[in-house]
């Protein structure tokens, strides 16, 4: 079926202002999404937040279940936390490492996520190793699965780093983590919302990601999903009054759900355009939507690959809606600025992101230009008419 892209742009507000190919920094909201924040701040203001939250329970609890249709889970276990960073964090310092323990991961890593093993490593001498690409550039499944032994205690890996247009091989890595009984925490930060994602199908253990990237929610919103099997051995970094409950005077029982990891306090505006973000995505079928980027992308790799100087970035044999390239006559930042004066919206990805990346990849500052399902062929071409005009 055709995608329709005309709905796609008149249910989406921005699309009518801007040229936005910043989607893997955050993506235009839709409209359902938008209206259904500013209704809940707007309760809020008239009846109070307390009193707005027991009147709207049904639209906030949505969003578990939302998740969980999403990612093929079950809503007990998923916990909406504010952003990728701490969903991921709540995970990974509830894993209890020992000395010699591995942690696993790959070149493409995320920065946060790498400062996470480094601290964890020093405290606990648990060890971090970098398992290397291959020849595409996505992680080496040959060179993870002969990595593994029975001191590996984690894999996490980013699944679509912020900073290229690579897939990493998340389903493959599933399949060695779960032959090795090895604990495996995905990052998805930039892939839900962009394509499929089904947590057994990919045989992740846990798995955190953003609301306001392809999945096209609002800011300051996002979750984690930790496996049934897992949730009660994992002991959350912190708790609260919501993730337990104060028995006696001396004792506390934590949750036995996944929201165990969330505090009592959260965005309840948030949660409830997040759980229309869900829903919305679904509805537009996230294998079209996977179909739209990537085709969208793949025309947008091909324009630039013709342009003199421009050269393109990306690697991996599977690619996906990033976009990243570099400009010989002019700097990264330059080029955006540029950009962004022609009222077109990209970013830079530089060294701190994801530093091993950058590093074989030339330490580059890079554009990134992201693309979302409703950003149209017209905009391409003239992205790239206007890239010439300002290289
Ligand atoms: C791969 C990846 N992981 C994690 C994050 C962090 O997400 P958040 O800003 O929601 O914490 C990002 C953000 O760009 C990202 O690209």
């Amino acid at each position: 079926m055709a995608f329709d892209l005309c709905r796609a742009r008149r249910e989406t507000p921005g699309c009518d202002n801007v040229l936005h190919f910043n989607n893997a920094g955050a993506a235009l909201m839709p409209h359902c999404v938008l209206d259904a924040v500013i209704n809940h701040l707007n309760l809020e203001a008239q009846i109070g937040g307390y009193e707005a939250a027991a009147q709207t329970q049904d639209a906030v609890n949505r969003v578990y279940a939302a998740a969980a249709r999403l990612l093929g889970c079950d809503a007990a276990e998923i916990a909406i936390i504010e952003n990728a960073t701490r969903a991921w964090d709540m995970a990974f310092y509830a894993i209890p490492f020992k000395p010699g323990d591995r942690i696993l991961t790959a070149v493409a890593e995320y920065a946060s996520n790498y400062i996470a093993f480094l601290q964890v490593a020093q405290r606990t001498g648990a060890m971090v190793e970098v398992i290397p690409n291959d020849a595409s550039g996505q992680l080496s499944i040959e060179a993870l699965r002969n990595a593994i032994d029975d001191r590996v205690k984690l894999i996490a890996i980013t699944h679509v780093p912020s900073n290229g247009g690579l897939v990493n091989p998340a389903a493959a890595v599933g399949k060695i983590a779960r032959d090795a009984g090895v604990l495996y925490l995905l990052d998805a930060c930039q892939s839900v919302g962009q394509m499929p994602i089904d947590v057994n199908v990919i045989g992740c253990d846990m798995l955190s990601a953003t609301g306001r990237k392809y999945l096209r929610g609002p800011r300051g919103t996002g979750f984690l999903y930790v496996r049934r099997h897992w949730i009660e051995q994992l002991e959350p970094p912190f708790l609260d009054l919501h993730a337990a409950d104060w028995i006696a005077a001396n004792q506390y029982q934590i949750r036995s759900d996944a929201r165990r990891f969330e505090t009592w306090e959260t965005n309840y505006a948030g949660k409830i355009g997040l759980g229309m973000a869900m829903d919305y995505a679904y509805q537009w079928g996230l294998n079209a939507i996977q179909s739209r980027i990537t085709d969208l992308a793949s025309q947008l790799r091909r324009q630039l690959t013709a342009l003199p100087n421009v050269v393109v970035h990306d690697l991996g044999t599977e690619k996906c809606g990033i976009v990243t390239f570099t400009v010989t006559s002019k700097p990264s930042d330059q080029i955006k600025h540029a950009l962004s004066l022609a009222n077109i919206n990209v970013s830079v990805s530089s060294l701190s992101y994801a530093r091993l990346d950058m590093a074989v990849r030339g330490n580059l500052d890079l554009v990134r230009a992201s693309v979302h399902y409703y950003n149209s062929e017209a905009e391409v071409e003239r992205f790239c008419k206007t890239l010439v005009s300002v290289c």
